[in-house]
């Protein structure tokens, strides 16, 4: 009886070993990778789609397009640069399934609400409906709270914030009408943990995780439309260059070392996969960071613990002038070129 008890017991160590093993190797939340390895396939799924992707003209959402156009989605390509955008759109054209007439580029302002009402019509004149709207476009922070100032807060909210849900309730009501659609948003790690140096756009990001989840219950009586949060850990992209200092005209300009970075044709690859399944919040990171979401979200006492200890490395690495996540622990840091 002993033996038969010590041989569970080992079998038991072992799968939790093997588990622990998945897990460390693990890049998503593990319904995401399941969907991966189970789920319906982007290839089926997405093409005829029109997915409209603003802050298509760099980093995740320039990805989103090459990827998207692959599988014969039409794109409508939205960000304030215009000739970037043209730049994607020939790449899609030589690379994807898409002919000319199924990509639009529609320059964008986010901050400029006012404009938001008109770019919808524009998309549905051109295509006569959105089956996706993907809210990409925005901008991250690299400033003490004590060192910023005010308008670099005021302008994470007015971009992050309030530019996607203006955007979100323009094209809200046409898909209430067709009682179908996906909202996906590009959120963050920094929509769930809170780390030094981005107070402004943490905040940005927890409040549209905060607004999404409130949207997706008034949305109960329309089960078609589904609401979806992508919580991307760091990410091959301009964001860090393009991140707000310390004043909200002074971008930071370099962004340092991405090379440890989940690389972006992965992340958009898993974003695609969360569209395909209709999952509702998904979160995208390599180890220690998917760690780390999942202490916060089950183990918050443990998080905080571990969150002041990465923070402090992470405000270290700034002032010593490289980025701030650049590297927590060496075991981790593994490149991607
Ligand atoms: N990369 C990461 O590590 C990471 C991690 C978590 C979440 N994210 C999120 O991923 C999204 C995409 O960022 P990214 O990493 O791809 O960075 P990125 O390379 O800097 O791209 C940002 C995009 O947003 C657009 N944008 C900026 N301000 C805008 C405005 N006022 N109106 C319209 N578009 C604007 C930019 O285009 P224009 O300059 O041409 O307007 C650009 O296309 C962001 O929401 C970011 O918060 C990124």
């Amino acid at each position: 009886m002993d033996w038969v008890l010590l041989l569970l017991l080992l079998a038991l160590c072992a799968l939790l070993l093997h588990g622990l093993r998945l897990f460390l190797r693990a890049d998503a939340d593990l319904t995401l990778l399941w969907a991966e390895w189970r789920g319906r396939r982007p290839e089926q799924e997405l093409t005829g789609m029109v997915v409209w992707v603003t802050g298509a003209s760099s980093g995740i959402g320039e990805e989103l397009a090459y990827q998207l156009s692959k599988q014969g989605a039409s794109l409508v390509l939205s960000a304030r640069r215009q000739h970037e955008l043209e730049r994607v759109k020939s790449r899609c054209l030589e690379n994807g399934n898409v002919k000319g007439k199924d990509i639009l580029v529609l320059p964008l302002d986010l901050t400029d609400r006012s404009s938001h009402e008109v770019a919808t019509k524009t998309v549905l004149q051109e295509f006569g409906r959105i089956d996706i709207l993907v809210n990409n476009g925005g901008r991250s922070q690299r400033s003490l709270v004590m060192d910023a100032n005010m308008d670099v807060f005021k302008e994470l909210i007015e971009l992050n914030y309030l530019g996607t849900v203006s955007l979100t309730k323009c094209v809200l009501p046409h898909m209430i009408e067709r009682k179908q659609g996906k909202i996906v948003t590009v959120n963050s790690f920094a929509g769930i943990v809170s780390v030094p140096l981005s107070s402004g756009y943490c905040a940005s990001k927890h409040a549209l995780r905060g607004f999404f989840h409130s949207l997706r219950i008034e949305l109960v009586e329309y089960p078609g439309i589904v609401v979806s949060n992508i919580c991307p850990g760091p990410v091959q992209s301009q964001v860090v260059s393009n991140a707000l200092g310390e004043e909200v005209t002074k971008a930071l300009g370099n962004g340092g070392d991405q090379s440890y970075k989940m690389a972006t044709s992965r992340c958009v690859r898993l974003m695609l996969i969360t569209m395909a399944n209709d999952l509702t919040e998904v979160w995208i990171a390599e180890q220690p960071f998917l760690l780390v979401a999942y202490l916060w979200q089950y183990m918050p006492t443990w998080a905080w613990w571990i969150t002041s200890k990465l923070g402090k490395k992470r405000i270290e690495n700034f002032k010593s002038g490289v980025d701030a996540d650049s590297s927590y622990f060496k075991f981790f840091k593994k490149k991607h070129d």
